[in-house]
């Protein structure tokens, strides 16, 4: 079976894991967004994992009780340990309100692979924002064990980054990003040139 670092070769980069973490609303799907485009524009192989796509899927049948929220974060991370033994920049979006759940999270990726961005953005601009109006149900107590509402968000204490997206735009925050993470990347672009290389025998052959 081909390393990971076979594959890292082939793409010429590192894999990594980039954690959002956030309130519901907080701007963690849209950064990823901006964040895949600029970086699939340097030849960075990603994929955005978020709540929409992974509750719906494999975590279907999940809610937001404790245990769930803690068998999601579980069942998450341990995707992304596939994605970044495949080289791949995953881009993971979720609320994982706890330190406990991000301390797991962090364990089952390795540290040295987790890079956790803490989307600062507070609890008024989110519930001001309510793309989902969600914040209005859980006002009304339609939705129960709400994040920032009637659950609990611990709010991270290292977090490798910090962003506030309120007043900035996306593209700055973006950049922010973009400087923090490249160099993590991207440190032995040598890998590139393998990678160009072994695309060049295949060609000949
Ligand atoms: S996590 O807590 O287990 O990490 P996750 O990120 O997967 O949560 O899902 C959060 C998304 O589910 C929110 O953005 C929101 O759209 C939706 N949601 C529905 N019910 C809740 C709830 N009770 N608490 C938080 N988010 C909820």
């Amino acid at each position: 079976m081909e390393s990971r670092t076979d594959k890292e070769r082939l793409l010429g980069h590192r894999g990594a894991v980039v954690w959002f973490t956030g309130l519901s609303g907080s701007g963690k799907s849209t950064l990823a967004i901006a964040l895949e485009r600029e970086l699939s524009a340097r030849g960075i192989l990603c994929r955005i994992l978020d709540g929409d796509n992974v509750r719906c899927g494999i975590n279907a049948g999940l809610g937001f009780s404790e245990a769930d929220r803690r068998e999601n974060i579980r069942r998450v991370a341990e995707v992304c340990r596939l994605f970044v033994d495949t080289g791949v920049v995953v881009l993971a979006c979720f609320v994982s309100p706890t330190r406990e759940l991000r301390r797991m999270a962090r364990e089952i990726v390795g540290t040295e692979d987790f890079c956790e961005v803490y989307v600062a953005t507070p609890l008024g601009e989110c519930e001001r924002r309510d793309v989902k109006g969600l914040y209005a149900k859980a006002r009304r107590g339609e939705i129960r064990d709400f994040t920032g509402i009637s659950a609990p968000f611990e709010v991270p204490e290292r977090p490798e980054l910090r962003i506030d997206t309120s007043g900035r735009s996306v593209g700055a925050c973006t950049e922010q990003l973009l400087q923090h993470l490249l160099p993590q990347i991207t440190h032995n672009r040598e890998l590139s040139s393998e990678a160009d290389r072994i695309g060049n025998i295949r060609t000949e052959k």
